[in-house]
């Protein structure tokens, strides 16, 4: 198994693509350490799938927002089995807003968890890896709109193009420790976060239509390329996107 004695933390692990990446992490031998705002049955219930499938799983609430608690967090993870191998930074949130109507707390809501909590979640995990000599693979959940435009939704997209630099940056500057940086940039895929369009046939359709494959993407399919990106396949991967997203970003197509 290919994360055999390695522990991975992924945060907003409750549910959508955080809770695929926990499950195919342990799928593939990781103990792994989830994590969300607070405990309830969806973090419960993972607990029980992961520890049924041979692995260890610990959930620490936290939101990593606030960059005290996200290095909390980190530090945290750490103190559980002793160790941490593999970070995910998935948690991630937006708001849907006329870019004259946002206000400063929807903007700092959205870019305090997409970007400053990822940016000092790492940083806690880079020290720990210098303290200790270790090497690390850290995984970023981006978006396809750190690439493409999505209008009205002005703070997310600003915060998942920050995450496409800090990225490339952070490959550059860890490299030497044997820190790999990487972004994953979902397309659609058919999680909670999406619940609104998945009700709405006809939006649902537009976005389809965008699509090369014509079809949104599963939680699973995300979760494969970042167990990929986290595992030693992935050794020579570093300061790069990797789009999942059935075609969509660099779909054209003239009528
Ligand atoms: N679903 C998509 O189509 C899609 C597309 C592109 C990118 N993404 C990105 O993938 C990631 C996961 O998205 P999802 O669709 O699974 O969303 P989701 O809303 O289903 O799940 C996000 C999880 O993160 C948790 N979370 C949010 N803020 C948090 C905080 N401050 N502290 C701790 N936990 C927090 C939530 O409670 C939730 O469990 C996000 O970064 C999102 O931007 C999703």
């Amino acid at each position: 198994m290919r994360f055999e004695n390695k522990v991975a933390l992924v945060t907003g692990s409750s549910q959508g693509i955080g809770a695929a990446c926990a499950i195919r992490l342990a799928a593939d031998g990781a103990d792994v350490i989830l994590n969300g705002r607070k405990l309830d049955e969806r973090g419960e219930a993972l607990i029980k799938q992961i520890t049924d499938m041979g692995r260890k799983a610990h959930f620490i609430a936290a939101d990593v927002s606030k960059a005290p608690n996200v290095v909390q967090l980190v530090n945290d993870a750490i103190a559980v089995y002793g160790q941490l191998d593999i970070l995910v930074n998935n948690a991630g949130v937006e708001k849907n807003n006329d870019f004259w109507n946002v206000t400063e707390e929807e903007y700092d809501f959205v870019m305090d968890t997409n970007l400053k909590g990822v940016f000092f979640g790492i940083q806690a995990f880079v020290k720990y890896c210098m303290n200790e000599k270790r090497e690390g693979v850290i995984v970023n959940m981006s978006s396809v709109h750190e690439e493409i435009v999505f209008p009205h939704f002005a703070a997310y997209c600003a915060s998942k193009g920050g995450l496409k630099m800090l990225t490339r940056n952070l490959a550059t500057e860890l490299a030497h420790l044997d820190i790999r940086v990487n972004n994953v940039a979902p397309g659609a895929i058919a999680t909670p976060i999406n619940q609104k369009l998945l009700n709405n046939k006809e939006q649902l359709n537009s976005v389809l239509e965008n699509i090369p494959m014509k079809k949104m993407g599963t939680p699973e399919d995300v979760a494969a390329l970042v167990a990929f990106l986290c595992s030693d396949d992935a050794k020579y991967i570093t300061g790069s996107t990797h789009f999942v997203d059935g075609g969509l970003t660099y779909h054209y197509e003239e009528q």
